[in-house]
């Protein structure tokens, strides 16, 4: 499949997928939107494939949503079309996303980075929520993925004021799992999301599965929907190998079985 906006390369069990306009400082549309989505099925739907990451550019992971493509609509076509729902896309695929961000992620840019299942950061990396300078808000999440990763008080002032928050106070705060130095990011995305990769595919999901529940259900349930992933585990071909492969010190050898 060949894409306009995106990059899509394949690194062994690695898909490297790159936000490409730069002349919008990869602000995203809505031909971004669709050239993502089929690419994130394809990552999803791909048994050779075991993680992605998604990047941008040197200077810009992405610019936000695309002002210029917003610029005209009323609200019947904004309410009409739902529009952004279709976003959600990161949140739906089952194999994990790590987002790779250097220079500006701003609004849509922020909340598309934050619907991926975790932030690394290059030292140049720069968070925030501007929408509020546009007269609007933020439209994917932003706000309540926000107030969850880094509290009310960072979150709010965010919104309220448009101010970014630069890559070393982001990790301070919990958005952003390391940052490491720019010209390392890519290549330490992609190194990292090898390591996930290598792992026994269902014990992925089950991992991400569970991580991710913990922002939907009280603490309790999350702990009763840990535990019964655990359980289901031991019905897994890759849980006795895994275990065998310990106690016989080797590597373990996956079927995703
Ligand atoms: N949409 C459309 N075009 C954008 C864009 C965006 N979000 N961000 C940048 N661009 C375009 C600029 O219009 C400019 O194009 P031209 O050369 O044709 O004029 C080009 O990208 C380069 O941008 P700048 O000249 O502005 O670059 P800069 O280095 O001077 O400034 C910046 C960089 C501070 C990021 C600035 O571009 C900026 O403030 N961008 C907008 C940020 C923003 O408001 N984002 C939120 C968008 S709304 C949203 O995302 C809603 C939501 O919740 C999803």
């Amino acid at each position: 499949m060949s894409y306009e906006t995106i990059l899509v390369e394949q690194r062994g069990a690695v898909t490297l997928v790159t936000l490409n306009r730069p002349q919008a400082l990869n602000a995203l549309n809505s031909q971004v939107l669709s050239e993502l989505l089929g690419a994130m099925r394809a990552f999803d739907a791909d048994p050779s494939q075991g993680c992605a990451v998604l990047t941008g550019s040197e200077k810009a992971f992405a610019a936000g949503a695309d002002i210029k493509e917003m610029q005209a609509q009323g609200f019947a076509d904004m309410y009409g079309h739902d529009f952004f729902a279709g976003w959600d896309v990161f949140t739906r695929t089952r194999k994990p996303i790590i987002a790779a961000v250097s220079g500006f992620a701003l609004g849509g840019g922020c909340e598309v980075a934050m619907m991926c299942d975790f932030i690394l950061a290059a030292d140049t990396a720069k968070f925030g929520q501007p929408e509020i300078k546009l007269a609007v808000t933020p439209g994917m999440g932003g706000s309540q993925r926000l107030a969850r990763a880094v509290g009310k008080a960072k979150a709010m002032e965010m919104c309220l004021t448009g101010r970014m928050m630069g890559a070393e106070e982001a990790e301070r705060a919990g958005l952003v799992s390391r940052v490491v130095p720019a010209a390392e990011l890519v290549e330490d995305a992609v190194k990292t999301a090898a390591t996930i990769a290598s792992m026994a595919p269902l014990a992925v999901k089950a991992n991400k599965e569970m991580v991710n529940a913990a922002f939907e259900t009280t603490l309790a349930q999350g702990v009763a929907f840990e535990r019964r992933l655990f359980h289901a585990m031991f019905g897994t071909a890759d849980q006795s190998e895994g275990m065998a492969a310990f106690v016989e010190k080797r590597p373990g050898n996956w079927t995703g079985k």
